[in-house]
């Protein structure tokens, strides 16, 4: 099948659908509040009635799953190889919040005959239909399949803590991102969030740092999100495998968590950014158009 083939049935299958909005949480090093920032905003988007599913793409460590305390009996591979469909290997967690794992299923895609194809983008588009919002949560590093992710999505949110590693390892993950053949500043916005900060002013300190450097090197827009404070009872729910916002709504984390994600519906408005749906952001994967 050649790709124009590809392009024809992943269109097929978006005429008249409302489209998810598909916001990948990343970061250049590993253990920086990915999962922790995915899964709570999961929860705040909840509260503020939006449906969301987060779409687990660390293959080698099942994050979600643990944080959530809930073990899924189907991943993407089984929806590729085992004919499932889309809704039977959806894990619904707290709060309603849907969870699918990646398993091994994405590293595959680009080498499925038509028939796969076609049936994975029906079923992805079906998720289109059933959720506002998808959040990916990707793995530590700066992988080829990681920067996939983030090329194929509208939204990136990077998270840095002030540790001078995190600072120099989000650098070098915007600058493969910005060498990648397939990144267009235009299609993906690349929002920061501060995380483990002691002040506020050290949240916009550590983005002015980071920004300063982007903007002369990579020249790419980098936007602020804001800063989710170092905070104890983060690390005890952690610890209890529940989300803080649920735990503990009155946290200093979790107010944070709801600032950010008031914040990102707000953009929704006024930037009034494409949306483009998991079957395009699959298609994007599958076929790097
Ligand atoms: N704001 C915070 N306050 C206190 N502890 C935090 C905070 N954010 C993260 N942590 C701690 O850091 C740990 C790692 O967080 P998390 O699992 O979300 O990171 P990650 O970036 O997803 O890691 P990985 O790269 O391994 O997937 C948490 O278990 C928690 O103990
Ligand atoms: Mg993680």
């Amino acid at each position: 099948m050649d790709q124009a083939q590809q392009l024809r049935i992943i269109k097929a299958s978006q005429q008249n659908r409302p489209m998810a909005r598909v916001i990948t949480v990343t970061s250049g090093k590993g253990g920086v509040g990915k999962s922790n920032t995915a899964i709570n905003l999961a929860i705040q988007f909840r509260k503020m009635g939006k449906r969301v599913i987060i779409l687990d793409a660390d293959f080698g460590l099942a994050n979600i799953e643990i944080m959530f305390g809930a073990v899924p009996k189907h991943n993407l591979c089984d929806l590729i190889y085992q004919g499932k469909n889309i809704k039977e290997i959806i894990t619904w967690g707290p709060m309603e919040v849907g969870f699918i794992s990646g398993g091994s299923g994405i590293a595959g895609m680009s080498n499925l005959g038509s028939e796969y194809l076609s049936y994975i983008v029906q079923n992805l588009a079906e998720l289109d239909s059933i959720t506002d919002i998808i959040l990916v949560d990707t793995g530590a590093g700066i992988s080829d399949a990681v920067l996939e992710f983030l090329v194929a999505s509208g939204e990136i949110l990077l998270i840095t803590t002030p540790e001078p590693t995190s600072i120099t390892d989000s650098y070098s993950l915007l600058k493969a991102l910005h060498r990648h053949p397939r990144f267009k500043e235009s299609d993906t916005k690349i929002k920061m969030i501060s995380n483990r900060v002691e002040k506020e002013q050290e949240g916009e300190a550590l983005y002015n740092k980071l920004n300063a450097v982007v903007t002369r090197y990579l020249k790419i827009p980098m936007t602020y999100l804001g800063c989710i404070p170092q905070d104890t009872q983060l690390t005890r729910a952690v610890m209890q495998q529940m989300p803080v916002s649920l735990q503990q709504p009155q946290a200093k984390s979790s107010k944070a968590f709801e600032t950010i994600a008031n914040r990102l519906l707000g953009i929704e408005e006024t930037e009034r950014q494409p949306k483009r749906g998991m079957a395009a952001f699959f298609s994007h994967i599958v076929t790097g158009r």
